[in-house]
């Protein structure tokens, strides 16, 4: 999947408020443009599962309506597995599924059952598929509870299962989830998340996930491409982001009794470490900037101290880093 200078303007009409200014605008129309995506460049390799992530009106949707050939672009190309999406939507229609968390894709009024046999004679799926595909669905995805309730009977956590399994349904080479979890309990979106990583790793399919969510992030893609006001401003792989953003580490100790921290000793040979003594337990955190220091020589300095019961050290999480680069923008913003 290739996006190469990807550009969306939309055209909106500025009307002056009231009566009058409703007139003038039938008589005079004025119009304003927007650039919603603004000349993004990016290639996605089969397989991969990218996080596509941004602050609101970043032009997220607006990017992942284009691939799917909804929306046509204003400028530059785009290319899914050979295809120009919006001149060859049929084409492009059999290769990718997408699910809009804030819409459903079924049927409103038929019975999500029924939705599903429609799309199994619209891509025409052999039925041996269809009935290992069905399994597969109801395996992780526990459809059999709801699909005889037409769409707009079930609930929301239901509805967006419904809605992935019919994504899914043509085994498509590409899948983009424009924020699948939201507004779901966490069992449904830690199901959710397990299943598109399934699909991920056993039908090579690639995933572009946009979501608000980090830890839809944390647990299903591998590499981050963030976008701001239509632009690319970061793309790279999770870890590396993580590495180069989250400068911090705590290392958490667990000590056998009489804890020996050398709190003086500590701030002399580690300057800028901070130290953490829980009033409760037999333990306490050390939190340092990875890059003065290595987790190697505290625990070092604590060995030689302590007799140590068990360790372990903070993973960064991917929202502290990303909150990081949001603020980042932000300040270059002005
Ligand atoms: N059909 C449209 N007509 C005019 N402007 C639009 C249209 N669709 C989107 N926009 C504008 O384009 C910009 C990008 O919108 P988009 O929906 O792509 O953002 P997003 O990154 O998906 O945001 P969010 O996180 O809130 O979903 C916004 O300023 C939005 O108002
Ligand atoms: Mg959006």
């Amino acid at each position: 999947m290739v996006a190469d200078n990807l550009t969306k303007e939309f055209r909106h009409a500025v009307k002056k408020p009231g009566l009058t200014g409703s007139i003038r605008h039938l008589l005079n129309p004025e119009y304003e443009k927007k650039t919603a995506v603004d000349r993004i460049s990016f290639s996605i390799e089969r397989g991969e599962s990218v996080a596509y992530v941004g602050p609101n009106g970043a032009g997220k949707s607006t990017t992942i309506k284009m691939l799917t050939g909804i929306l046509v672009p204003t400028g530059g190309q785009v290319l899914v597995d050979g295809v120009i999406p919006y001149k060859n939507r049929i084409e492009n229609a059999r290769n990718i599924g997408a699910v809009f968390g804030q819409r459903t894709q079924l049927w409103w009024d038929l019975p999500v059952l029924e939705s599903l046999t429609l799309l199994k004679e619209i891509y025409e799926i052999p039925d041996r598929e269809y009935k290992k595909r069905m399994e597969l669905f109801e395996d992780i995805l526990h459809l059999g509870e709801f699909l005889h309730l037409p769409a707009r009977k079930i609930s929301l956590g239901q509805r967006m299962r419904a809605d992935l399994a019919a994504s899914l349904l043509h085994n498509p080479k590409v899948l983009y989830l424009d924020e699948p979890t939201i507004g779901l309990d966490v069992s449904v979106k830690a199901r959710i998340r397990q299943f598109i990583r399934e699909v991920n790793r056993e039908s090579g399919t690639t995933i572009l996930l946009t979501t608000h969510d980090m830890e839809d992030i944390e647990d299903i893609c591998k590499r981050l491409l963030i976008i701001d006001r239509g632009r690319v401003i970061f793309d790279g792989e999770l870890q590396a982001v993580k590495d180069a953003f989250a400068q911090e580490r705590t290392i958490h100790f667990e000590v056998r009794a009489p804890l020996h921290v050398g709190e003086e000793e500590l701030a002399a040979q580690f300057p800028g470490a901070v130290l953490h003594i829980p009033s409760e337990g037999s333990g306490f955190s050390v939190r340092f900037n990875r890059f003065y220091y290595s987790a190697g020589d505290i625990i070092d300095f604590v060995t030689k101290r302590n007799e140590i019961v068990d360790i372990h050290i903070d993973e960064p999480s991917i929202e502290l880093v990303i909150r990081q680069i949001y603020e980042v923008i932000l300040t270059f913003r002005g």
